[in-house]
């Protein structure tokens, strides 16, 4: 095994709310190629958004080459050796691929930047690594798989000692993944260090040397990749304890109709063939890592992507939902991850986001019925028990569990049967989660309504589904019934390519 090349010892970062890190520990050495792996927000890109002087760490130490060191951004590090490929593109669409790749580094002749030279040294460096790409072809003109090998060779092209790899397979093709493969052995073969980030367990197997987990901001383990197995892997990604009861059995009444079923949905790369059903009075939980496509199969459930085939039943009578609109009429509501963009406005009151999505009820001839309105969102204000000092309040003056709230009334005004939650508690504090959690079941427990709850929180998903749909890369991988789940079941499917 090479020597130690790098290491970060009691890495600390807190993000407003969230511990990213929580004194992690990682070693690097020469010659290998080390996967970092564990699920999403466990943390790993913040690690190396910290090592490459993205972000500045609040403890720690990192050492690297024999001494210490502490980059102010991704220039300095790249100066010494460590380059970063992101799980973000980071290219610039009307530059050529050559103009790209020598940013802030380019040929001049005098004072004019020498574009034949730089054309030929990207062609020089593409032929290295044996990538058929134009060097004077506009990057956004490429497909997003060749833009990350651009990406990549331009990485390469620093003199690097030290490359990371965020999750970079996940737009390429399996012929562009051989190609990348071949390039971190001859890298690795040169004595450079590289660090591979993936949830997918048979790249890991294909490539990697050691394997380190991590788990919830903090550092696990370390295996040697040919002495373990997926199994272990993954029991180290998700071996947490869960404090919170998990749910044990369904509690959806056997006899209970579908209300919604979904056949053989397709919809670009991340919806491939989904089919599933949803039961009155269901909490249908969607797990999955990221990039698995579940927000990309209910988006396009619920009419704001277009769909390519597949048929939506709606109490066993086959509907069309094109738009949003349609969706809404259907009785059917989106809660999305991003609140702030799509689920409220945040400059108008309680009342006004309240009766938002079906303003046409409220409207009494050309003028707002003022009373109806106000007596509905009383209403809902408590029966959600939102915690507002009236609901005159400004959303953007509400907590975040409480903005969630007022989002959730908008849908239930509307008389929405069916509520599609997409990471419903995403930075929320956990008082807060605890009251959506109690909204949820009371929901469908006394409001007879029926929910698909998209989660990227194995407690969370443990705790609230009556089901679980698991999806890997737009493909469904699995259905479980919460009696007799397991977080390893879970996770297997998940990282489960075909
Ligand atoms: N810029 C940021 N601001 C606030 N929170 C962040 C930021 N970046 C990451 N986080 C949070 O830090 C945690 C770790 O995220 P990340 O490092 O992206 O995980 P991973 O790459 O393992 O999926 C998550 O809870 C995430 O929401
Ligand atoms: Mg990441």
């Amino acid at each position: 095994m090479g020597e130690v090349i790098l290491t970060m010892k009691g890495i600390d970062k807190s993000f407003p709310g969230v511990r990213a890190l929580d004194k992690v520990d990682l070693e690097v050495r020469k010659g290998e190629v080390l996967a970092l792996m564990g699920e999403n927000g466990a943390g790993k890109s913040t690690l190396m958004k910290v090592l490459t002087g993205i972000y500045t760490r609040d403890a720690g130490t990192i050492t690297y080459e024999g001494r210490e060191v502490t980059y102010n951004n991704p220039r300095e590090a790249q100066a010494d050796g460590i380059v970063i490929v992101h799980q973000e593109l980071n290219m610039m669409g009307h530059l050529t691929v050559a103009q790209n790749i020598f940013i802030g580094r380019e040929f001049r002749k005098g004072p004019f930047i020498d574009d034949a030279k730089m054309n030929e040294e990207a062609a020089k460096l593409f032929a290295r690594l044996n990538i058929d790409i134009d060097p004077k072809e506009t990057m956004s003109k490429l497909t997003v798989g060749m833009q990350q090998m651009c990406e990549i060779a331009k990485a390469i092209s620093h003199e690097a000692k030290v490359i990371i790899f965020d999750e970079p397979s996940a737009a390429l093709t399996d012929a562009e993944i051989d190609r990348l493969f071949e390039i971190i052995r001859s890298l690795r073969k040169q004595q450079m260090a590289i660090v591979y980030i993936s949830h997918r367990m048979d790249e890991i197997k294909r490539i990697t040397d050691r394997v380190s987990v991590m788990r919830d901001g903090a550092y696990v383990g370390t295996l040697i990749t040919e002495e373990c197995t997926k199994d272990d892997i993954i029991n180290m990604m998700v071996g947490r304890v869960i404090y919170e009861d998990p749910k044990t059995e369904s509690q959806v009444s056997p006899g209970a109709p579908v209300v919604l079923k979904v056949d053989h949905l397709n919809a670009g790369r991340m919806v491939r063939d989904v089919s599933f059903e949803l039961k009155k009075g269901e909490i249908l939980g969607f797990a999955g890592l990221m990039g698995a496509g579940r927000t990309e199969t209910l988006r396009a459930v619920f009419g704001a992507d277009p769909k390519e085939s597949g048929d939506i039943y709606l109490n066993g009578n086959k509907i069309n939902i094109k738009t949003p609109q349609d969706a809404v009429k259907a009785g059917i509501g989106y809660l999305s991850e991003d609140r702030k963009r799509y689920g409220v406005v945040l400059q108008k009151t309680i009342t006004e986001n309240s009766t938002l999505a079906c303003l046409d009820e409220y409207v009494k001839g050309i003028f707002i019925d003022g009373k109806k309105e106000r007596k509905i969102t009383k209403k809902y204000v408590e029966a959600l028990k939102t915690k507002t000092p009236g609901i005159d309040q400004l959303v953007m003056n509400l907590s975040g569990g409480n903005q969630q709230k007022v989002v959730v009334a908008k849908w239930l005004v509307n008389n929405c049967d069916i509520l599609i939650f997409d990471e419903p508690t995403r930075g929320i504090d956990v008082g807060a989660k605890q009251e959506i959690y109690e909204l949820m079941n009371k929901l469908v427990k006394e409001e007879g309504k029926s929910i698909i709850m998209i989660s990227s929180e194995m407690t969370e998903i443990l705790r609230m589904s009556d089901r679980i749909v698991v999806m890997c890369e737009g493909r469904k991988t699995g259905e479980l019934d919460i009696a007799g789940v397991t977080q390893e079941k879970i996770m297997q499917l998940a990282t489960m390519r075909d």
